[in-house]
């Protein structure tokens, strides 16, 4: 017990050395699997040279003190056949009070004690608490390493019972039983159709979502489309050329990329419910990803079928090849000016972040419009045509609009609002999360901005007092170009923790090259669909003593 408080002692140094941006070495090395290893001991590099000597010592001991508890286990291991659990039982184990469990390949592990220990914090551990290790260590290469792969069996409990088949699939007359796996990490906000987000703590990882991760927003069942026989209509003008489209035409056209952020119309919802029930499903912050999207532009195709912009208000609607049991497929449009200009850069995109688009994103190819609501990105796409009027879809013309605060579903006409279209200025908190209690010295707050339209993020605040007092953020991501910033900032806040502070009230609000700043409470903007919440983003934490 000793000696795992001051393992847990030595671990909680080492993080804070490393967010002083200390370059940490973590190196393990345990014994060989015979009994008649050499014990080696821990070492640890910081760049702080005073740290590195008292941790030496420490670390030294430490390590072998790790090294004959492991050393134990082993002997215990190898006296005994491995106890059988099953999936569920190792799924039941997913919280401090059941104990934390997780399998790699064929093995079960109690990591329980690791938690607090674990050098990547012990918010991304839990991720795959009562699961497999696997799906996330695909994206945290540092696992990838022996050491790691030894504190690991450490902590082996016994094995998967080979008789216990992997979790049962979906049924065939289900009309999901088709949908594609997903990864674990994402918060499931509905099965069916599926809806989920990254957790926001992964969420601001990376300036650039990994495909796994990027969030999820379908209407229906998700098409299982062959890209041999996949064709994409676009309807003529009157005496025009309608085109039918392979794969193989459309990169034909030149090859157009772009990062753009993608954001849900109801991201954060969930904190509108606080005000007042909503309709709708439960977004948190997490709504919202960028990726790096490559096809062809819109205009190259419509001009290519004969359509130039008219002096007539037009749109280009869009139809998905996913549909219902009635065959009503999902629909949504944008207005001609925009899909015909090329500095918008509407894309019919075929590839996200360099590879084919995943299939619950939209295989084989989307519209992706910068700077636009997720919803009229379509997915699966199978037809364009250009409209004098909007799409007649339920979610063009019946979902996706915002209203006042005081209009309920008795008075509410869909037909006076306006579609959603560029969303206005967004920004989160990812780190801390509500909730979390953090040491007190300094604290690091990250999150997103965001505004639509292709305006840049120019500043976020950030206050650590409720709003009393502002600091300004550093921003990170790629530099937005001018009317063209169609991707997210990710930005930080390094900052000391005020003196004698038990707990934190951390807000961010962000502020556009239009000046465009967000409310600051969601009462003023509450909608029943629950959809544009941009208020101020509040996360509350308490300061360990
Ligand atoms: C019981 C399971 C786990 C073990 C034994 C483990 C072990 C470790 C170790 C030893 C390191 C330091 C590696 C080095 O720097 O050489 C590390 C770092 C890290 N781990 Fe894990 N890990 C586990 C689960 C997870 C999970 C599930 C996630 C993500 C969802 C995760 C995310 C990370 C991250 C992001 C780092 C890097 C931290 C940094 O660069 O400061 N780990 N882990």
């Amino acid at each position: 017990m000793l000696l795992l408080r001051l393992h847990r002692v030595r671990v909680l140094g080492l993080q804070q050395a490393s967010r002083l941006r200390s370059t940490l070495r973590f190196c393990i090395r345990a014994c060989s699997t015979d009994d008649s290893f050499q014990p080696q001991y821990p070492s640890f590099t910081y760049n702080d040279s005073s740290a590195s000597r008292g941790w030496g010592v420490m670390g030294t001991l430490l390590g072998l003190g790790a090294v004959l508890a492991y050393h134990e286990c082993r002997c215990r291991a190898d006296q005994e056949s491995p106890r059988m659990y099953t999936r569920e039982e190792v799924s039941s184990h997913c919280s401090p009070k059941t104990g934390i469990w997780v399998t790699f390949g064929h093995e079960v592990f109690d990591v329980t004690e690791f938690v607090d220990l674990h050098p990547g914090g012990p918010a991304k551990l839990m991720l795959a608490a009562g699961g497999p290790l696997e799906p996330f260590w695909a994206l945290y290469a540092v696992h990838n390493q022996p050491h790691v792969r030894e504190i690991l069996a450490q902590y082996k409990i016994g094995e998967l019972n080979p008789n216990d088949k992997a979790p049962p699939t979906l049924e065939t007359s289900d009309p999901y039983a088709g949908d594609p796996p997903r990864h674990p990490a994402l918060k499931v906000n509905s099965q069916r159709p599926f809806n989920a987000e990254p957790p926001t703590e992964l969420l601001t990882e990376n300036y650039i979502t990994p495909n796994p991760l990027f969030f999820t927003r379908n209407h229906l069942p998700v098409p299982n489309l062959d890209p041999d026989t996949y064709r994409l209509h676009v309807v003529g003008p009157p005496g025009g050329q309608p085109l039918s489209l392979s794969l193989d035409d459309l990169r034909q056209f030149p090859k157009h990329e772009v990062t753009v952020t993608v954001q849900c119309a109801g991201n954060r919802r969930s904190e509108m419910t606080k005000v007042k029930e909503v309709k709708g499903l439960e977004w948190r912050a997490g709504a919202i990803s960028t990726a790096r999207w490559a096809g062809a532009r819109l205009c190259d195709v419509l001009a290519q079928a004969g359509h130039h912009l008219s002096e007539t208000e037009a749109h280009v609607c869009f139809e998905g090849l996913d549909s219902d049991l009635t065959g009503t497929a999902y629909g949504a449009s944008i207005p001609l000016a925009r899909a015909l200009d090329p500095e918008a850069e509407v894309l019919l995109a075929y590839e996200m972040n360099g590879q084919p688009l995943p299939r619950d994103h939209g295989f084989p190819v989307r519209v992706v419009v910068p700077g636009v609501v997720g919803a009229r990105h379509v997915k699966w796409l199978g037809k364009v045509s250009v409209e004098p009027e909007e799409s007649y879809s339920h979610w063009q013309r019946r979902d996706y609009k915002g209203f006042s605060p005081s209009v309920d579903w008795d008075t509410v006409d869909f037909d006076l609002a306006p579609s959603i279209q560029e969303l206005p200025i967004q920004s989160a908190i990812t780190e801390p999360r509500d909730g979390e209690t953090i040491e007190s010295g300094e604290v690091t707050v990250k999150g997103y901005a965001w505004s639509g339209g292709g305006r840049a993020v120019v500043r976020v605040d950030v206050s650590l007092d409720g709003g009393l007092t502002w600091q300004v953020a550093e921003l990170d991501g790629e530099e937005q170009r001018p009317r063209k910033a169609w991707a997210w900032r990710l930005w930080r806040l390094q900052a000391p923790v005020p003196a004698g502070q038990k707990e934190l009230n951390i807000i961010c609000k962000a502020v556009d090259d239009s000046y465009n700043v967000q409310p600051d409470t969601v009462a003023p903007i509450w909608n029943l669909r629950g959809v544009l919440n941009n208020a101020w983003h509040r996360v509350h934490v308490y300061v360990t003593p």
